[in-house]
């Protein structure tokens, strides 16, 4: 019963065989390896994108910095929501690889940024000339950090709002695929159709060891990446062990098939929880995250039962919980969870 986080869960077997394969002989190191050729055609295509940038890194929150960093100034603001895991979970280091844009928060239900509050907020800062910041971009996670999902259609409104200030719109995709399935939406039109110019594509969470692409639709910054990515740091010598993860990630739609079951996972313990007394579920069950609330002393039951997840702040006499379910949780885990809410 480990509903941490999905980056609790190990690698696929398919990922591990991978890199097992690549270990073998000599490649060319930081990024030339020929794997990495045939990863870069296979994310044009997925993408529908022939013109994409795409770079490999290890960390996510490495690939949001730098994809923020190759995308505003110093001197920006980065509009992202108030719970982004750009804003209250990555250390500073998005202030520290822009050196210093100010991430200003934006509110929402459930996770979400709306139109109206991303053009209230975006109305509120860069006007006071010199003496202020002026508005630099927006980030929008998908999946958001409530575990809820935007359509293609919501992220083309916010977009929109930023275009109007001509800002340019990354995407925090450390669950992009489960946001794909959820939706069944393309790559290609939950991204640069909806107005997206860069992409954090994340693999580790959803059952990779360790890999993240960062797909960027404007080539024009592509070199400033390349620089940026070296010089923090984030350049692997032995890259071939990034792409090798990432190609097999995208072969036969396992991708695709690892996101739909931890989807499957969430929705099952979803319907579960809704059918006991005296849970409530903080945000609508959207993909593998979920937010429950019950009774005082449930923790302590749980616990004893050998349940694992985040316990999260909640009102007098409440507990909260944030569980996530991962692309090899199965049922048995599930309904395990669930016997010991019952009981
Ligand atoms: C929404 C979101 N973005 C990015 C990340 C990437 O984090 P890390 O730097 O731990 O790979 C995470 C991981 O928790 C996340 O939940």
């Amino acid at each position: 019963m480990f509903f941490t986080s999905d980056n609790a869960s190990g690698a696929a077997p398919e990922i591990m065989a991978a890199v097992a394969r690549a270990n073998e002989g000599f490649a060319r190191s930081y990024g030339a390896d020929d794997i990495m050729v045939r990863v870069k055609a296979q994310i044009r295509q997925i993408f529908e994108a022939p013109e994409a940038a795409v770079y490999l890194v290890a960390v996510g929150t490495a690939a949001n910095a730098l994809a923020l960093a190759s995308h505003c100034q110093p001197w920006g603001a980065v509009f992202a929501h108030t719970d982004a895991h750009i804003a209250v979970d990555e250390c500073g280091a998005p202030e520290f690889f822009t050196s210093g844009a100010k991430l200003v928060p934006v509110d929402g239900a459930h996770g979400k940024m709306t139109p109206e509050t991303l053009a209230q907020t975006l109305g509120r800062i860069g006007e006071s000339g010199v003496h202020g910041v002026q508005r630099g971009m927006i980030s929008i996670t998908n999946v958001t950090e409530a575990g809820t999902v935007y359509t293609a259609a919501e992220v083309a409104a916010l977009t929109a709002v930023a275009k109007t200030h001509g800002l340019p719109c990354h995407m925090d995709g450390a669950r992009f695929t489960n946001s794909l399935v959820t939706t069944n939406t393309s790559a290609a039109d939950m991204t640069w159709a909806a107005g997206i110019d860069v992409l954090t594509f994340g693999g580790t969470k959803n059952g990779c060891l360790g890999v993240e692409a960062v797909v960027i639709f404007d080539p024009a910054k592509a070199w400033e990446f390349e620089l940026r990515r070296k010089r923090g740091g984030h350049l692997f010598s032995k890259h071939r062990f990034l792409s090798a993860q990432m190609e097999a990630y995208l072969t036969d739609d396992l991708w695709l098939r690892l996101a739909n079951h931890a989807n499957a996972m969430g929705g099952r313990l979803a319907r579960g929880i809704k059918a006991l007394p005296d849970v409530h579920l903080r945000h609508p069950v959207q993909a593998n995250m979920l937010f429950p609330e019950w009774a005082a002393g449930t923790h302590a039951r749980l616990e004893a039962k050998g349940a694992a997840y985040y316990q999260m702040p909640a009102p007098e006499g409440r507990e909260g919980a944030r569980l996530v379910a991962s692309w090899n949780t199965t049922e048995a885990e599930v309904d395990l969870l669930l016997d010991a809410l019952k009981s």
